[in-house]
């Protein structure tokens, strides 16, 4: 085994927190999961992994303290009563046989939330709307509801030692209830909770108090808390009124967790946010405190994380996206293996999780919510269940992650790839302005192959069924992706244009990664309603096209809502000059005017333009699957034992789940599945009354 670089040697010194000792500066901040009081065996067995991959601390997500403040439909964590100290149980026992600090960020939603599971009105500074659009508004809080407020945080920190957290969270940032007290824009009160800066700040004051008085002799107290005060562009920080308040809490609790007030930026993707976009915002905060810091930045090079330990910037490497992309990055970095780490790519696939409510999951670490419910492991999988040998037909994210998977549990791999680069829809997505990072997706793989003996790569090399026959192999996976529609099928047309547009001024986002660009202005068609129609209007702008940009959705990029980038996008396409056009489908395009139908009515409008863009819908390849099915099933020689078709080229889909499928193949290769009963499932178990 190799040894740590020398280098890197500082993110490993123990770090004292108040009454606990954290072993390394690698520090997982509190990150949702879509699990939460749900789901606890699956969130306690994911939170666990991480600690077995290194991470000297590990935090849940955010934990409401009482039926209060909830956040249904979005599972967070509870503290509610002995059930959920049981259920937290599961994660701090485990996170403390691998040597980690186990850390619980104990939460109140003020008005971000609308209580709609207790259906209790929810409380905060002042009587306000839902943040988040919901037609509720907060009560607010009075003197009585304050001291509820503090008994509660105090019953749910004691609850969170009995669960046996070593840190406990006062969770005064992201526009929850104790952020918004601080808000001098918001909290308009007049009595000693409201107006002046000292006011202001008393509620975080007494909480901090009160959970030092009444844990702090065994668990740490930490706070997360917002430095700046908003307004400025990225990267440029306005400190004034909270970076005073800080000033005046500074020794108070025993760690500082330091956020910004753009959490856009704080969670910035890739296509907008480089690594370590925290700095400036920063490099004062730790001269002001003798206590701790930590921050976030989407850290996944080892040189950056010690660098800012080493200028003085944190005391702890945050993480929220690495250590899902990668829970055992610490002890890579560790075993001297940093080429091993699987990056994260700044998607914020992980996001979309909490934005839709469903259980976490990654591009990067298909194993990321399954190491309960199916035992994945990120890094190890079972050996081969035979000598069989293995033909994977497309190198695209499918092809690379059965390879790599099938590669690293022994068995004997071919991967045939048609084209002379690897890696299909990831490498040509990544070439779009703002995407380049989706590239390491393609490259942490064939870093791993590269490392595989009994992989063999076979790059220009399109397979027909005779080819595959003379191999004669066992098993083949059909990985050949998927070929973006030209006749405009999709959501909007739930059957072919007709008529067609014509094809020499139609273009597919397929013609435009292989180089046939449109010249001249250009409308592109979002019936898709992710990302990718977004990033090629902004490509054809760099090309030189007057680009419209169209959608029947309400928002440019749609779904990017969930990922947290949205409103980016469409900044981003307007400063441009993109011409947005929303609510509206393209009704027909005959080369010269594009008719443009309303979503809602039966109105239409049209538009010069010399070219159309589809961006609708996909159609998978999967000939040669059923090629492959009928020579099994004719019993014709060379046919292999069994034919699957896996990724995009079964059912398209996003990136992450391209990589699940070749992941999954790859596992469940000579396994035994109950396809009735496929994995475990976290369910809600009652007694009987
Ligand atoms: C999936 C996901 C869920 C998150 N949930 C929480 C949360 O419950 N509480 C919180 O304080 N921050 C939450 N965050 C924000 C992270 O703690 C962190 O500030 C942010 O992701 C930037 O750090 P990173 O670049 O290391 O990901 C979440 C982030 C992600 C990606
Ligand atoms: S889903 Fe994307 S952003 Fe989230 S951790 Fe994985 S690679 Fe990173």
């Amino acid at each position: 085994m190799t040894t740590r670089d020398p280098r890197y040697d500082i993110l490993f010194e123990p770090i004292k927190i108040g009454p606990v000792t954290a072993k390394n500066r690698f520090y997982q901040v509190p990150h949702c999961t879509g699990m939460g009081w749900l789901r606890p065996r699956m969130v306690a067995d994911m939170r666990a992994t991480k600690a077995e991959g290194g991470w000297g601390v590990v935090c849940t997500e955010y934990c409401s303290i009482h039926p209060s403040t909830d956040d249904m439909p979005t599972p967070s964590h509870s503290l509610w009563d002995s059930g959920d100290v049981k259920a937290h149980r599961l994660m701090t026992d485990k996170c403390h046989e691998h040597g980690a600090l186990a850390g619980v960020e104990l939460w109140v939603g003020g008005s971000r939330v609308s209580n709609l599971y207790t259906r209790e009105p929810p409380l905060d500074v002042a009587s306000m709307p839902n943040w988040n659009g919901d037609p509720y508004q907060s009560r607010a809080m009075d003197k009585y509801d304050i001291q509820q407020l503090r008994r509660r945080h105090r019953d749910a920190a004691l609850r969170a030692r009995d669960a046996g957290f070593d840190i406990i969270y006062v969770y005064a940032t992201h526009r929850y209830l104790i952020d918004n007290f601080l808000n001098p824009q918001i909290n308009n009160r007049t009595d000693e909770y409201g107006g002046s800066q000292e006011n202001r700040m008393r509620l975080l004051r007494e909480l901090i108090e009160d959970t030092m008085e009444a844990v702090g002799d065994t668990c740490a107290v930490a706070v997360r808390y917002t430095v700046d005060d908003g307004g400025g562009p990225d990267g440029t920080p306005v400190h004034g009124d909270r970076m005073e308040i800080f000033e005046a809490l500074a020794e108070l609790p025993d760690l500082w967790d330091i956020n910004i007030w753009d959490y856009s930026l704080e969670m910035g993707t890739s296509r907008f946010t480089r690594e370590g976009a925290l700095e400036d915002y920063m490099s004062t905060v730790r001269s002001k405190t003798t206590k701790p810091v930590v921050t976030v930045g989407r850290f996944t090079s080892p040189d950056t994380m010690a660098s800012q330990v080493k200028r003085g910037i944190v005391d702890f490497v945050g993480a929220a996206r690495p250590s899902i992309a990668d829970p055992f990055l610490p002890q890579k970095i560790e075993q001297g293996r940093p080429e091993d780490i699987r990056e994260c790519i700044g998607c914020n696939i992980c996001y979309t999780g909490d934005s839709k409510h469903y259980p976490l999951r990654c591009t990067q670490n298909p194993a990321m919510g399954e190491e309960w419910r199916r035992g994945w492991h990120p890094e190890n999988i079972d050996v081969k269940g035979s000598d069989d040998s293995v033909l994977i037909v497309g190198a695209g994210p499918t092809g690379l992650e059965a390879a790599r998977a099938l590669g690293q549990r022994g068995y004997t791999v071919m991967l045939a790839e048609a084209t002379r680069e690897l890696g299909g829809r990831v490498s040509a997505e990544s070439k779009l302005p703002g995407l380049s990072e989706w590239a390491r997706v393609r490259d942490y793989r064939v870093g791993q192959l590269d490392k595989l003996h009994n992989v063999e790569i076979y790059r220009e090399s399109e397979l027909g069924l005779d080819d595959i026959l003379a191999v004669g192999v066992d098993h083949v996976a059909i990985a050949t992706g998927a070929s973006w529609r030209r006749d405009g099928y999709g959501n909007y047309h739930q059957c072919p244009m007709d008529p067609l547009p014509p094809e020499d001024k139609t273009f597919t986002p397929d013609d435009l990664f292989s180089g046939r660009l449109p010249s001249g202005t250009t409308v592109v068609f979002d019936d898709d309603g992710f990302y990718l129609a977004g990033a090629i209007a902004d490509k054809l702008v760099k090309n030189g096209n007057e680009v419209i940009y169209v959608t029947p959705h309400a928002l440019v990029s749609n779904w990017s809502d969930n990922s947290g980038d949205q409103p980016r996008v469409h900044k981003h396409l307007a400063e441009l000059g993109v011409k947005i056009i929303l609510n509206h489908g393209v009704d027909s395009f005959d080369g010269e005017t594009a008719v443009l139908g309303c979503a809602f009515t039966e109105a239409q409008q049209s538009i010069a333009a010399d070219n159309l863009v589809l961006v609708t819908c996909r159609t998978p390849r999967d000939e040669l699957y059923y090629k492959l099915l009928d020579a099994i099933e004719e019993g014709v020689e060379g046919a292999p034992k069994s034919v699957k078709r896996i990724g995009d080229a079964e059912a398209p889909a996003i990136i992450a789940a391209a990589i699940y499928a070749g992941h999954k193949y790859a596992r469940e290769l000579d396994c035994e599945i109950d396809r009735d009963n496929p994995a475990k499932y976290d369910r809600v178990f009652f007694e009987d009354s």
